[in-house]
């Protein structure tokens, strides 16, 4: 169902639901939080229960979601890994499980491995649910806070230049992400990435009839000095069969790259977790916002869709 600036009791499923108005509104509510005191916070969702249901392994996604719910006074139900602890394992099905918890909670984030899970659920139950990526489908969340993160730095979405490299064949972060770039105007992204986990030529297709001016590089080389930002990822490893004998070679992000292609203004982000894409001496770097700022800003974009969604309407 789409947003249409009207969160209340909405599910959360993909970047399709929103509009360019609906974005601005939880970037408005989450620069809203990130300034109020924490008294003022614990009274959003005070006596309210979110359930995070993680089918899939989780640092960023699961801890933000479950700081943002206590940040905001809620209590949470908190499932990591319920193939081995809950009784999905015993043979309890997906429709069963949502439908249990939905007697004990308000709204259910659930992350799962295959696509299309968090729509299913949705279907299941009459509370709001959280998409916190669906196998390789989306990771509707993440971008809100990286789209986030870009606009507190630069003011706009519009008139940007990017790069974006790594992983565009399963990469659901960045599927979002392009999907919410796609309601804005005059954005240039360079896409540099393995041959194998380039986009399909139907996904580099409707970003561009969507308006994106994607450009795909073939080495670090043809990088422009003048990006706004980087934004880096990993391979996908566990969403296919890779070919043992052929090592995918991914671009990698060093100090010694971004000196000679970076440029003074720029920031540089990363979806995480980050393997050995990324030289670690490049941390030291205050461009590099991948482990604080981007980070965090994840807890108050998840601040803001819970109490859009669950909070008091007045
Ligand atoms: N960015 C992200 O989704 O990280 P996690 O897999 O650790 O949640």
């Amino acid at each position: 169902m789409k947003i249409s600036e009207d969160f209340f009791l909405k599910d959360i499923i993909s970047i399709d639901q929103f509009d360019k108005r609906s974005v601005e509104k939880v970037f408005a509510t989450a620069a809203k939080i990130k300034k109020t005191p924490v008294k003022k916070l614990l009274k959003i969702l005070s006596g309210k229960v979110i359930a995070l249901l993680f089918f899939e392994p989780s640092t960023r996604t699961f801890s933000s979601h479950s700081a943002a719910a206590k940040r905001l006074g809620a209590q949470t139900i908190e499932h990591q890994n319920p193939m081995q602890t809950s009784s999905v394992v015993k043979g309890e099905t997906i429709e069963d499980t949502m439908k249990i918890i939905e007697q004990y909670s308000d709204a259910i984030v659930i992350r799962h491995p295959m696509i299309g899970t968090a729509e299913k659920a949705a279907n299941v139950v009459d509370i709001p649910v959280i998409n916190a990526g669906d196998g390789a489908g989306e990771h509707p969340t993440q971008a809100l806070l990286d789209a986030f993160t870009i606009y507190e730095r630069f003011g706009t979405l519009d008139n940007l230049t990017g790069l974006f490299c790594g992983d565009f064949r399963y990469g659901r972060a960045l599927r979002s992400l392009l999907k919410l770039f796609s309601m804005y105007k005059n954005n240039t992204f360079y896409l540099l990435s393995p041959e194998e986990l380039r986009l399909t030529e139907e996904d580099f297709r409707l970003y561009k009839n969507k308006g994106l001016n994607l450009i795909e590089i073939n080495s670090e080389k043809e990088i422009p000095s003048y990006c706004h930002f980087w934004y880096w990822t990993r391979i996908q490893k566990e969403r296919f069969k890779a070919d043992k004998s052929k090592k995918i070679l991914m671009p990698i992000l060093s100090p010694e790259l971004l000196e000679k292609k970076g440029n003074k203004k720029m920031i540089v982000m990363h979806v995480l977790p980050r393997i050995d894409e990324v030289d670690k001496r490049i941390d030291k770097d205050p461009r590099c916002i991948f482990l604080t700022t981007q980070a965090k800003n994840g807890m108050f974009i998840r601040m803001a869709l819970f109490s859009l969604i669950l909070g008091d309407r007045r």
